[in-house]
């Protein structure tokens, strides 16, 4: 890893101070032009000691706005500390994780997975409009059935039609050959300009999609296509667990990610995150936005340069192995908990290299549920699985408990 890296408590406060010091400061600094301040001191504790231990709660107490796409062109100088660090960040993320080239790539935190989603979409859409004058008509969304519901969001505001891609029951992946009939029928009625998600886990099961199953129906049928990959959940476990893992900018096929990080990295909400290849984020560029000092390229206006800092200060308060470790333990339990099921002969689904087990309902009763808070895949009560998820929270010591329930109500059935 060239950059992320771990570094000590007094490292990220000084790291941090210097960046809140690179910001304008609102305390000191009477510009009077900006539409923004620092936090109301008479509403909120914005002083005392306790702040020097907390360069997290000071940044939200400066409130800085990150607002903008920090990779490509100017920004708004008043807040190049905090937009540094989220630089930093996107560099971990793109070149570390996603295996990027050096600068060849945009990023910024979006309010989460699904503005994520919808930006690369509205990218895809934007750029099939100005490379190939294309109508919405001839565009049109894949994913699986199994994709995020912002997915079709994203295909309502776009006017751009979404058709879902069936998916094995058991091993949730994406069934080839009805992808190829229904590409074949797609371009039949004119469809040229194709947009894929692709799942690196899905919401319920976290199964993994293949991007290059897509990548070659499309090509098959000699189309325009770009994928989109959907880390939301997964961007921060699969690529680490799975090292072989061909999911990444090395990957001709994969346009952009998605990954957030106020799922598995524990950070606020409000931190999703866009990675994609240069030369594709200019084509959401809003000319019209002239207040701003720097190319406005991303959904949201203002956004929260704390939060940046909070994801920053999560990265490299653990670093890669750290990290890596955490990862590791998370992985053992859901190892254990497999186990378990196995022994009680209860049927699930799970990626091996994610922290989600997906067990099928025929074997929890609603009571079990309920008691342990696991997820149905729908909530109409015609649901056929329960989801467990390996979070932080979530320990054997917990997972005991709920294998004793589940053992006891399968003896008395
Ligand atoms: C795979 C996936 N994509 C997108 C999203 C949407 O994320 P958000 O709720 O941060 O908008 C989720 C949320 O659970 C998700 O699991």
């Amino acid at each position: 890893m060239k950059y992320w890296k771990k570094y000590s408590k007094e490292k990220l406060i000084k790291r941090i101070d210097k960046a809140l010091n690179a910001n304008v400061n609102f305390q000191t600094n009477k510009g009077l032009g900006y539409p923004v301040s620092r936090l109301d001191e008479n509403v909120f504790n914005t002083s005392g000691s306790f702040l020097d231990d907390s360069p997290l709660l000071k940044s939200f107490v400066a409130n800085p706005n990150n607002i903008g796409c920090h990779t490509l062109g100017k920004s708004e100088p008043a807040f190049k500390g905090s937009q540094k660090l989220e630089r930093e960040i996107i560099q971990v993320l793109a070149v570390d994780i996603f295996k990027a080239k050096e600068g060849e790539y945009d990023g910024y935190i979006a309010t989460g997975g699904t503005e994520a989603n919808v930006q690369a979409l509205w990218v895809f859409r934007n750029l099939y409009k100005k490379q190939f004058n294309a109508t919405l008509e001839e565009m049109v969304i894949l994913s699986s059935e199994d994709t995020h519901y912002s997915v079709h969001k994203g295909s309502n505001l776009l006017s751009v039609e979404n058709v879902s891609i069936p998916v094995d029951f058991n091993s949730r992946e994406i069934l080839k050959d009805e992808l190829d009939a229904i590409v074949k029928d797609l371009v039949s009625k004119g469809k040229k300009y194709f947009m894929v998600i692709s799942n690196m886990a899905t919401t319920m099961f976290g199964s993994v999609d293949n991007p290059d199953v897509y990548a070659e129906i499309l090509e098959k049928h000699k189309v325009v296509y770009k994928i989109h990959v959907d880390g939301a959940f997964g961007g921060f476990i699969y690529p680490i667990s799975n090292r072989e893992s061909t999911i990444n900018f090395e990957n001709p096929h994969v346009s952009s990610i998605t990954i957030d990080a106020h799922k598995m990295l524990q950070a606020p909400y409000g931190t999703g995150v866009f990675l994609c290849r240069k030369g594709l984020i200019e084509n959401v560029l809003t000319k019209e936005a002239q207040y701003v000092d720097g190319m406005d390229l991303t959904i949201v206006g203002s956004r929260s340069g704390a939060n940046a800092i909070a994801v920053w200060m999560i990265l490299f308060s653990y670093g890669y192995y750290g990290w890596f470790e955490k990862i590791s333990t998370l992985l053992l339990r859901t190892e254990w908990f497999t186990e378990q099921m196995d022994a009680l002969g209860v049927e699930y689904f799970r990626d091996p290299y994610m922290n989600i087990v997906t067990l099928k309902s025929e074997f929890v009763t609603e009571k079990i549920a309920s008691k342990f808070g696991l997820v149905p895949d729908t909530h109409n009560g015609s649901n056929s699985w329960y989801k467990v998820i390996m979070m932080d929270h979530v320990e054997i010591h917990d997972l005991i408990k709920f294998v004793d329930a589940l053992k006891l109500s399968l003896k008395s059935n």
